[in-house]
């Protein structure tokens, strides 16, 4: 069995709102990313992790998507809203994992497909879609006046990766890595952060530039445009 944890109980400070119910093209955000669960093959069950005021909004959604079979209260971190929903999870033992923000809308079924192919052939813990970044990354030193920063070096661009979601793993281990961080008190921004940190191994395959992460009000736009592209309306 394959389950999907969706985090979505963010409160959105950096665009001003909960995101993840900003209506765009006549749906939720957060419904494009179940739309393309509930018609995969690939999930057999999808765990919505929301904020604790909407889980009304939750049961609405559970009416219309079929797949998704539990609705959790999510935590004061991403990483706790998806420790949470990892435990939920494990009362359907799956042996599989997807974790995808419930903000990016823009995924695909090739893409899962392409996850669940790679965690098989590499015979490793964790799969992430990565891009390579296309500008220069500096890393920031001491700050200055507000926004300003004195620059201490120059990241070499070939290797870095900027990692998105879906994430796929294997569930017991990303379990346990998500027990052993909150026992040290470790938080990461995503999930094979913490498959890295207790030694197991994460294999990056291509992600895909339009599949951004709504951040900020600007990123509407752009989601929108895909948006089209990918559904052709
Ligand atoms: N998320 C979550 N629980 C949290 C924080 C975030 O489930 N305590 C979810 C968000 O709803 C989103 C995903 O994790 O689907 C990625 O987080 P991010 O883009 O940072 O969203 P927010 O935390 O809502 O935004 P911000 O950081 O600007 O407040
Ligand atoms: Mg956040």
């Amino acid at each position: 069995m394959r389950v999907a944890v969706v985090p979505a109980a963010g409160l959105g400070k950096r665009f001003g709102g909960k995101k993840q119910f900003f209506t765009v093209m006549g749906k939720k955000l957060l419904e494009y990313p179940l739309l393309v669960m509930e018609k995969s093959e690939l999930v057999d069950g999808v765990i919505l992790v929301l904020p604790a005021q909407d889980l009304e909004t939750g049961r609405e959604l559970q009416s219309r998507f079929r797949k998704v079979v539990k609705i959790v209260e999510g935590g004061k971190e991403r990483q706790h809203s998806v420790y949470r929903g990892l435990l939920a999870a494990k009362e359907l033992s799956p042996q599989e994992v997807f974790v995808h923000d419930g903000v990016r809308p823009l995924i695909t079924p090739a893409l899962l497909n392409d996850l669940v192919v790679a965690l098989s052939d590499y015979q490793v813990e964790g799969v992430i879609p990565a891009v390579k970044p296309k500008e220069t990354v500096k890393e920031a030193g001491a700050p200055l006046e507000p926004g300003d920063f004195m620059v201490n070096r120059t990241l070499n661009r070939d290797k870095l990766l900027l990692a998105q979601t879906p994430q796929l793993f294997r569930f017991d281990v990303l379990l346990e890595c998500h027990r052993k961080a909150l026992e040290e008190e470790f938080i990461a921004t995503d999930d094979s952060a913490l498959i890295e940190r207790y030694g197991y191994q994460t294999v990056a395959i291509p992600g895909d530039y339009r599949n951004i992460k709504v951040t900020t009000p600007e990123d509407l736009k752009i989601v929108e445009l895909f948006l089209k592209e990918f559904y052709l309306v």
